[in-house]
């Protein structure tokens, strides 16, 4: 059964479609949005090939990255995308969430973020959610907090990252302690 769109009070949460790359490669080349991401740039063929992989992808499968758009209601806008790593034999997630910097800082990855911990909690029977952040980018950071994940690590410089060494955190955040949260 297909579980999208999903929707929020201002978001669908759906899947990517041709119609979202131009803003989705968009975004990526924003200097503030790749600066602790894996990319620096981000072509108009990175963006087709991105879609060609996700287009076959099913939801909650062992050992892939799903990543969901999300759309704002009220101008059908792409604010960003929520990505989700299946792990471990569909018992854990791992979450990377990434917003145009035209849509951040008004409450739409928080709105978007605990909609999708909400559907792998409740619907998808995840144990635990986790996510690796870079120990400098303080908006993911106090987002996860936000929604009540621990820190469990602090790595030093165990990421040689866009030409230095960098630290990162690793997030953690168990179904019960959502729901107890
Ligand atoms: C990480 C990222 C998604 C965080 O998004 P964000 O836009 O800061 O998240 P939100 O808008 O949900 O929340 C941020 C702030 O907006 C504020 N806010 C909430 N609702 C609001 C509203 N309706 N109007 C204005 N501000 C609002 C919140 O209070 C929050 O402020 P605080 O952090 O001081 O408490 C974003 O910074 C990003 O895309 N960064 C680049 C990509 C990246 O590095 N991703 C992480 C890799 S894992």
């Amino acid at each position: 059964m297909e579980i999208f769109p999903l929707t929020t009070e201002r978001l669908i949460l759906r899947r990517f479609t041709q119609h979202d790359l131009p803003a989705f490669s968009g975004y990526r080349n924003q200097p503030e949005v790749a600066r602790y991401q894996s990319w620096s740039s981000f072509s108009a063929a990175d963006a087709s090939a991105f879609l060609e992989q996700q287009r076959e992808l099913a939801f909650d499968a062992d050992q892939t990255w799903f990543q969901i758009a999300v759309e704002r209601k009220e101008d059908a806008v792409l604010a960003g995308d929520v990505a989700v790593h299946f792990f471990d034999g569909g018992r854990q997630a791992e979450l990377g969430v990434t917003f145009d910097s035209s849509c951040q800082r008004q409450g739409y990855a928080t709105e978007a973020l605990s909609r999708v911990i909400g559907l792998l909690f409740d619907d998808l029977k995840k144990h635990r959610i986790v996510a690796t952040v870079n120990a400098r980018n303080a908006s993911v950071v106090r987002l996860l907090e936000k929604q009540g994940f621990r820190r469990e690590a602090h790595y030093r410089e165990n990421i040689f990252f866009k030409g230095a060494w960098s630290d990162e955190y690793s997030f953690a955040l168990l179904k019960h302690e959502w729901k107890a949260g």
